[in-house]
């Protein structure tokens, strides 16, 4: 049986991989953020996960701003990084699972949830800033990669509890496939950011620490706050942090906190990493 043997929920503030393609990790301005990913570095290190099923959105870089898909998996076996509009980073491209990929559409799809299934995909910030951050630049991803992709960027997106219970769906396809993968899934964006509008620019360290306490001991918490609710505390695309409630579904009913990291600000945006084992991982 394949299992899920961790969770991570990060920022992906398209900023911090341009500070790792650059070089710059160690100025001033990075390096109280950049201390903080040491520990989920060592920690994805030692777990060395076959795969990873990262969730995240696109924005308008990988898919067409016509076509927007409400929950979206990535089944290629290779997917480029997409030209955000100044040239491609300098990374190497991701990895797919088809096989994996696939057992995740049809049984995530007979479980009622309705996966477009993409077989092409360039990937954006969303996805290539979280691998940067738990690996910094090496010649090739350590591990294989399932992009799963939720719309947050266009009304309606899908409510905090519905992502909640794919990630549960995720966890019960996981553990349905035959053989010993050993998955880590990845939750992206927020904390809380406001990039447009009167209010852009806006932080709440409130509730991003609210959010970080509850997704680990009581998830519902978080799950069942509805979609104003989100912009108003965290901001239009505070919204993403939806997306790390598809990480937590996955990693069953208990988890450890391994690790937690939270810095105001990475551009604009509040940064927050937190890593999470299901409890039968974890070391007592
Ligand atoms: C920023 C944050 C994001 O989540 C994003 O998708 C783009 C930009 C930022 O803070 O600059
Ligand atoms: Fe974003």
């Amino acid at each position: 049986m394949a299992s899920i043997v961790g969770g991570v929920g990060t920022s992906h503030v398209p900023p911090i991989g341009k500070a790792i393609d650059d070089g710059l990790t160690q100025d001033a301005y990075w390096v109280p953020l950049f201390d903080g990913y040491a520990k989920a570095r060592s920690w994805i290190a030692d777990v060395a996960p076959d795969t990873l099923i990262v969730v995240y959105n696109d924005h308008f870089n990988g898919l067409p701003i016509d076509v927007v898909p409400t929950f979206a998996i990535g089944v290629a076996p290779v997917f480029p990084p997409a030209d955000e509009g100044f040239g491609c980073r300098p990374i190497p491209h991701v990895q797919g699972h088809p096989e994996l990929a696939w057992h995740a559409a049809e049984n995530l799809i007979l479980d009622g949830f309705d996966m477009t299934v993409l077989s092409r995909l360039n990937v954006d910030h969303g996805l290539t800033v979280p691998l940067s951050i738990m690996f910094d630049q090496p010649k090739a991803w350590p591990c294989r990669v399932i992009p799963l992709l939720v719309n947050v960027i266009q009304f309606p997106p899908p409510t905090a509890r519905r992502c909640f219970e794919l990630g549960r769906a995720i966890r019960r396809a996981v553990g349905a496939f035959e053989g010993s993968e050993r998955v880590v899934v990845v939750g992206t964006g927020g904390m809380s950011h406001q990039l447009q509008g009167e209010r852009a620019g806006l932080i709440n360290p409130e509730f991003d620490a609210e959010f970080l306490d509850a997704i680990g001991r009581d998830p519902a918490k978080v799950a069942d706050l509805p979609h104003d609710v989100y912009v108003r505390l965290a901001g239009s695309e505070g919204l993403e942090m939806i997306m790390w409630l598809v990480m937590r579904g996955a990693l069953g009913d208990h988890v450890e906190e391994i690790h937690r990291h939270y810095h105001v600000a990475a551009s604009n945006t509040a940064a927050g990493l937190l890593v999470l084992e299901p409890a039968q991982y974890a070391a007592t």
